[in-house]
């Protein structure tokens, strides 16, 4: 079946490299604007957002025209989905109009690797449920390696909702092939003793300054609301006990890279100082998103 990107779990290092690499021929240099390719002149990639999405969505879409492919975005709320197509359907509906790459996700962990087993086309996983989200750990690390120029010997503290959070799953598992020693936080609610087996050198904390001691990079997490089903804590505690605020980032590295996949909440998970200040990467993964879905699309489409 078609060959596309599903997870970072079973990427090898070189496999990761290779990406990564590639993804800095597709930046722009500073003060420039995108290059364009015609690297996939004549595909079509088709986006399936079967979940609320602002940048990865436009990434993915910016990402495919800039290579010289034709994309076409489609949402659940406005396809046949609503009028209760089954999954299977609506992909084999897709697929016989044969598009070159499905992008696509989706709330059930899982489905992106369900379907590609039944379609013979590439999927390239924009997020499954609480399973993984590749292109948002590779976009990280080629944000953390445009700072720190390597990731080997990191320590790196992920900050937030861990039960729920596809982006830590993929980034733990993508910089724990690398050494990196990843520190996980959040309440104890949020933060299930398994994330500590998942892969080698991964720690737990439920106290934020010890997860932000002597680090590198902090990460921080959305609460995803809309993934939990009961109330994990006492909403108007958790940026006292779990925010990130500016005598935070004393305890850090002193040139600590604050980072977040977005959408922000202000004043929940991470205080507007540090959002905004010299420190903060978040702008530069959303610009580095392009560039590294450019080098996985090129990956899939043109080998
Ligand atoms: C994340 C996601 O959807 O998994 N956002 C993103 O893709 N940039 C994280 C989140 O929704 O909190």
């Amino acid at each position: 079946m078609g060959k596309g990107l599903l997870e970072i779990e079973s990427l090898t290092r070189e496999e990761i490299d290779a990406i990564l690499a590639r993804s800095k021929d597709f930046q722009p240099g500073p003060g420039q604007a995108f290059k364009r390719f015609d690297i996939l002149k004549g595909r079509t990639v088709v986006n399936l957002f079967f979940e609320a999405s602002t940048r990865t969505r436009t990434s993915f879409e910016i990402a495919a025209k800039r290579l010289g492919a034709d994309t076409l975005s489609i949402t659940a709320s406005g396809s046949s989905v609503s009028k209760g197509e089954s999954l299977v359907d609506t992909l084999n509906t897709l697929g016989a109009m044969r598009p070159d790459a499905i992008v696509m996700r989706h709330e059930a962990s899982g489905a992106p690797h369900f379907l590609s087993r039944y379609l013979p086309i590439p999927i390239v996983n924009a997020g499954d449920g609480t399973h993984e989200h590749p292109t948002q750990a590779l976009l990280d690390a080629r944000t953390i390696l445009d700072r720190r120029g390597t990731l080997e010997g990191l320590r790196i503290a992920i900050i937030g909702d861990i039960a729920h959070s596809r982006v830590a799953r993929s980034n733990i598992f993508l910089l724990s092939k690398y050494g990196v020693q990843v520190v996980l936080c959040g309440p104890a609610s949020l933060l299930p003793r398994e994330m500590g087996q998942i892969a080698p050198g991964v720690s737990l904390t439920n106290n934020i300054e010890a997860a932000i001691r002597d680090v590198d990079v902090i990460m921080m997490l959305r609460v995803q609301l809309e993934r939990q089903h009961e109330a994990a804590f006492p909403a108007n505690e958790y940026f006292q006990f779990f925010g990130l605020r500016p005598e935070h980032l004393e305890l850090a590295k002193p040139d600590v890279v604050v980072m977040h996949p977005g959408p922000i909440n202000r004043g929940r998970e991470i205080s507007s100082e540090v959002a905004d200040s010299q420190r903060s990467a978040i702008l530069n993964q959303v610009e580095n998103g392009i560039a590294v879905r450019m080098a996985v699309l090129e990956r899939v489409l043109a080998g």
